[in-house]
């Protein structure tokens, strides 16, 4: 039996923060939802969460955590304190407890697993992970024998300068019986520095822990402020464009990009410079993305170009081209080799296949058939003030440039629309529509004297 425990109550004061530190976002997840997921794989009977600072909003953003146990930890008296506050909860409970920092975000799930194998065989009272730190400055040190029996953890700041030159640092992630710990959790005491009850002095009371070192000691590291925040999301991203480039990913420039855990590439897709992805995003196979694009919740299918745009939570599909500084947003949904040019922005609608608007329009609420040319400063006037309408274009229909259609408005197939008119009635199918003042001349006009 396996239950699992996230530290999770603390205030974070070296984040300078009003958003509780494990609800900091690292690749377009919290901290604490990150510390979950790495431990998910070992399917654990009991999920607890220890809450204390802003309770209720590190529970309400774990609200869709299904099975997940909130503790309340109140006042937060160290991590020490923390974990006495589940004596009542598994009271009884006779396996394993796997604690886990709230703000270590970067494990692997095998590096758990690792813990846990380690920790079953090897029979000790707790098995704790460590790594070697080139500067483990701030973390706890970890005394062990050439053996690997460990007889203490010191934090940093109760260790004499002696003890600090031990650089085998302390993760924050243990492995304990259960049954063992409860016995020794009530004789903690706040004999240190910051006068809290310390997890890390169960280690000593036990008086039976070993450790399992990490190979790749970046998987340690916690976040205490915004220095360590931007150090793991340079790791984190790092490894997830590691991660696509061995999939068959072209990045031109991958520093400058960034991906959340949820983008996902087709093969031989080319990513230039200064391109970010958020989100649940599908990027087809061949597409060219890039340079200066922000693609988020959105499908692209392959073959797409897409250069210095905004694509949110939209859909594009086959060969279409996109922009320079073009905007799809709130449910675009592009055919097949469209073309949406310089300073287009579509919102809610649809074009069919082959649609084009290749300069300075607005389409906003409206529905396009096939092959619809949009004349440049094209504008569908979607808003009368209070409600938003639609407009429906024909398929192979084409607007004059700076043309605005007054939602609700509908133009039938193959209309063809003057240049500079603003319509507010429907069109039928095949006919041309005009709506702008009649152009007049008076000559002679300069010599009038
Ligand atoms: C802790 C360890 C240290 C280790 C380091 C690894 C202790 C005493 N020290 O130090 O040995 O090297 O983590 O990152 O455990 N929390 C609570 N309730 C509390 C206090 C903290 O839930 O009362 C939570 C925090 O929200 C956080 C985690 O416990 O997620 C760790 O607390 P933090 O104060 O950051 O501990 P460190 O000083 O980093
Ligand atoms: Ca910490």
């Amino acid at each position: 039996m396996l239950a699992v425990a996230v530290l999770a109550a603390g205030k974070g004061t070296r984040m300078k923060s009003d958003l509780p530190k494990v609800l900091q976002p690292l690749a377009g997840a919290t901290l604490v939802e990150r510390v979950l997921a790495s431990c998910e794989q070992l399917a654990p009977e009991r999920r607890l969460l220890i809450v204390g600072h802003q309770a209720e909003r590190v529970q309400r953003s774990l609200a869709h955590q299904a099975g997940a146990e909130f503790v309340l930890q109140q006042p937060q008296n160290g991590t020490g304190h923390a974990v006495q506050q589940l004596l009542e909860p598994l009271r009884g409970f006779a396996g394993e407890l796997l604690v886990l920092n709230g703000d270590v975000p970067l494990l692997r799930p095998e590096t758990l697993a690792e813990l846990l194998a380690k920790h079953r065989q090897s029979g000790a009272a707790v098995t704790l992970l460590t790594a070697r730190l080139a500067d483990p400055t701030g973390y706890g040190r970890v005394f062990s024998d050439g053996e690997g029996r460990v007889s203490a953890i010191i934090e940093h700041r109760d260790c004499s300068p002696e003890q600090r030159a031990n650089d085998l640092t302390n993760a924050g992630i243990y492995c304990f019986d259960w049954p063992r710990l409860a016995e020794v959790l009530p004789r903690l005491t706040t004999d240190n520095d910051q006068g809290e009850l310390y997890l890390t002095d169960t280690v000593a009371l036990l008086g039976s822990a070993t450790h399992l070192e990490v190979a790749d000691s970046d998987e340690i590291h916690g976040i205490n402020d915004r220095l360590q925040l931007a150090a793991c999301e340079a790791r984190l991203q790092q490894r997830l464009r590691e991660h696509w480039m061995r999939e068959g990913v072209t990045f031109t420039d991958p520093a400058s990009c960034t991906l959340s855990d949820g983008t996902r590439f087709g093969r031989d897709v080319i990513v230039d410079p200064q391109c970010h992805f958020r989100g649940a995003s599908v990027i087809g196979d061949r597409c060219r993305i890039g340079p200066g694009c922000l693609i988020e919740n959105s499908q692209i299918a392959e073959d797409v170009e897409v250069l210095h745009s905004v694509i949110r939570d939209s859909q594009v599909a086959r060969g279409c081209v996109i922009g320079p500084f073009a905007q799809l947003r709130a449910q675009a949904v592009l055919g097949e080799n469209c073309r949406v040019g310089n300073f287009v922005e579509v919102k809610n609608s649809t074009l069919a296949a082959g649609v084009k608007a290749n300069h300075l329009s607005y389409l906003g609420d409206a529905d396009l058939g096939a092959n619809v040319n949009i004349g440049a400063g094209t504008i569908t006037a979607n808003f009368d003030g209070v409600r938003k309408h639609r407009t429906a274009i024909g398929a192979g229909s084409k607007t004059g440039a700076n043309s605005v259609l007054v939602a609700p408005i509908t133009l039938g197939e193959d209309v063809t629309v003057g240049a500079g008119s603003t319509l507010t009635k429907d069109v039928p199918a095949g006919a041309l529509a005009l709506g702008r003042a009649r152009q007049w001349v008076k000559e002679g006009w300069a010599a009038r004297g």
